[in-house]
Protein backbone atom coordinates (compact mmCIF):
# COMPACT_ATOMS: atom_id res chain seq x y z
CA UNK A 1 0.00 0.00 0.00
CA UNK A 2 2.57 2.10 0.62
CA UNK A 3 3.81 2.18 -2.81
CA UNK A 4 0.55 2.99 -4.42
CA UNK A 5 0.47 6.12 -1.90
CA UNK A 6 3.91 7.37 -2.63
CA UNK A 7 2.74 7.05 -6.59
CA UNK A 8 -0.92 9.03 -5.88
CA UNK A 9 0.94 11.61 -3.45
CA UNK A 10 4.66 12.18 -4.83
CA UNK A 11 5.26 10.60 -7.99
CA UNK A 12 2.19 11.71 -10.11
CA UNK A 13 2.23 15.11 -8.95
CA UNK A 14 5.61 15.49 -9.70
CA UNK A 15 5.29 14.06 -13.28
CA UNK A 16 2.49 16.24 -13.79
CA UNK A 17 4.18 18.96 -12.85
CA UNK A 18 6.92 18.39 -15.15
CA UNK A 19 4.78 18.20 -18.36
CA UNK A 20 5.16 21.00 -20.32
CA UNK A 21 1.08 21.82 -20.71
CA UNK A 22 1.19 25.40 -21.92
CA UNK A 23 -1.21 28.46 -19.94
CA UNK A 24 -3.49 28.74 -23.52
CA UNK A 25 -4.25 26.96 -26.41
CA UNK A 26 -1.76 29.18 -28.66
CA UNK A 27 1.00 28.06 -25.90
CA UNK A 28 0.91 24.74 -28.21
CA UNK A 29 2.00 25.73 -31.58
CA UNK A 30 5.48 26.81 -29.51
CA UNK A 31 6.22 23.51 -27.96
CA UNK A 32 9.22 21.71 -29.30
CA UNK A 33 9.42 18.22 -30.29
CA UNK A 34 10.62 17.61 -27.21
CA UNK A 35 8.08 18.54 -25.82
CA UNK A 36 5.47 16.62 -27.54
CA UNK A 37 6.96 13.74 -27.37
CA UNK A 38 6.38 13.85 -23.64
CA UNK A 39 3.35 15.03 -23.86
CA UNK A 40 2.39 11.72 -25.78
CA UNK A 41 2.27 9.12 -22.69
CA UNK A 42 0.18 11.73 -20.59
CA UNK A 43 -2.20 11.82 -23.71
CA UNK A 44 -2.27 8.65 -24.27
CA UNK A 45 -3.56 7.48 -21.12
CA UNK A 46 -5.98 10.37 -20.64
CA UNK A 47 -7.79 9.08 -24.06
CA UNK A 48 -7.54 5.54 -23.03
CA UNK A 49 -9.10 6.56 -19.73
CA UNK A 50 -11.75 8.62 -21.23
CA UNK A 51 -12.31 5.93 -24.23
CA UNK A 52 -12.99 2.73 -21.79
CA UNK A 53 -15.13 5.26 -19.12
CA UNK A 54 -17.36 6.36 -21.98
CA UNK A 55 -17.75 2.25 -23.56
CA UNK A 56 -18.24 1.53 -19.59
CA UNK A 57 -21.35 4.06 -19.69
CA UNK A 58 -22.81 3.74 -23.66
CA UNK A 59 -26.11 2.43 -23.03
CA UNK A 60 -25.92 1.52 -27.12
CA UNK A 61 -23.50 -0.67 -26.26
CA UNK A 62 -25.25 -2.45 -23.02
CA UNK A 63 -28.38 -3.05 -25.46
CA UNK A 64 -26.63 -4.95 -27.99
CA UNK A 65 -24.69 -6.89 -25.92
CA UNK A 66 -27.66 -8.32 -24.38
CA UNK A 67 -29.59 -8.09 -27.55
CA UNK A 68 -30.84 -12.03 -28.65
CA UNK A 69 -31.00 -10.87 -32.80
CA UNK A 70 -27.78 -10.08 -33.97
CA UNK A 71 -29.03 -8.75 -37.43
CA UNK A 72 -32.22 -9.68 -38.63
CA UNK A 73 -34.31 -6.76 -40.11
CA UNK A 74 -32.40 -4.58 -37.27
CA UNK A 75 -34.22 -1.76 -38.75
CA UNK A 76 -37.33 -2.48 -37.42
CA UNK A 77 -38.69 -2.22 -34.13
CA UNK A 78 -40.03 -5.42 -33.64
CA UNK A 79 -39.62 -8.50 -36.28
CA UNK A 80 -42.66 -10.46 -36.96
CA UNK A 81 -43.60 -13.36 -39.42
CA UNK A 82 -47.29 -14.61 -40.76
CA UNK A 83 -47.70 -17.91 -41.80
CA UNK A 84 -50.86 -19.40 -42.99
CA UNK A 85 -51.53 -22.37 -40.89
CA UNK A 86 -52.91 -24.08 -44.49
CA UNK A 87 -49.54 -23.37 -46.35
CA UNK A 88 -47.03 -24.63 -43.63
CA UNK A 89 -47.26 -28.95 -45.36
CA UNK A 90 -46.47 -31.51 -43.59
CA UNK A 91 -43.28 -30.31 -41.49
CA UNK A 92 -41.46 -26.90 -40.99
CA UNK A 93 -38.74 -25.81 -38.78
CA UNK A 94 -38.52 -21.87 -37.59
CA UNK A 95 -35.34 -21.09 -36.11
CA UNK A 96 -35.22 -19.71 -32.78
CA UNK A 97 -31.52 -19.11 -32.76
CA UNK A 98 -32.25 -15.67 -34.80
CA UNK A 99 -29.09 -16.62 -37.12
CA UNK A 100 -30.92 -18.56 -39.48
CA UNK A 101 -29.97 -17.08 -43.56
CA UNK A 102 -33.28 -18.45 -44.21
CA UNK A 103 -35.19 -16.65 -41.27
CA UNK A 104 -37.90 -17.37 -40.13
CA UNK A 105 -37.15 -20.86 -41.29
CA UNK A 106 -34.57 -22.75 -39.96
CA UNK A 107 -31.25 -23.60 -42.14
CA UNK A 108 -29.44 -25.53 -39.34
CA UNK A 109 -27.06 -22.57 -38.57
CA UNK A 110 -27.93 -23.50 -34.79
CA UNK A 111 -25.28 -26.28 -34.71
CA UNK A 112 -22.19 -23.61 -35.52
CA UNK A 113 -24.18 -21.43 -33.12
CA UNK A 114 -24.07 -24.05 -30.18
CA UNK A 115 -20.55 -25.29 -31.46
CA UNK A 116 -18.98 -22.23 -30.88
CA UNK A 117 -20.79 -20.81 -27.81
CA UNK A 118 -21.62 -23.97 -25.92
CA UNK A 119 -25.45 -22.67 -26.42
CA UNK A 120 -28.20 -25.44 -26.91
CA UNK A 121 -30.90 -23.61 -29.23
CA UNK A 122 -32.85 -25.54 -32.00
CA UNK A 123 -35.52 -24.95 -34.14
CA UNK A 124 -39.29 -25.36 -33.22
CA UNK A 125 -40.57 -28.23 -35.26
CA UNK A 126 -44.54 -28.03 -36.50
CA UNK A 127 -45.67 -30.95 -38.10
CA UNK A 128 -49.01 -32.96 -38.83
CA UNK A 129 -50.18 -35.71 -36.86
CA UNK A 130 -48.41 -38.56 -38.14
CA UNK A 131 -46.27 -37.33 -40.67
S1 LIG B 1 -30.93 -21.94 -37.69
FE1 LIG B 1 -31.79 -21.02 -35.97
S2 LIG B 1 -32.72 -22.67 -34.95
FE2 LIG B 1 -31.88 -23.55 -36.67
Amino acid sequence: MEAVSTLVRVSLPNYLKGLPIPNSFSGFSRLSATDWLSLVPFVGTVSLLVYVTVQAFNPNLRKQKNAINPDIQKDCPKVVHMADIEDLGDKVSYCRCWRSKKFPLCDGTHNKHNTETGDNVGPVVLKRRGK
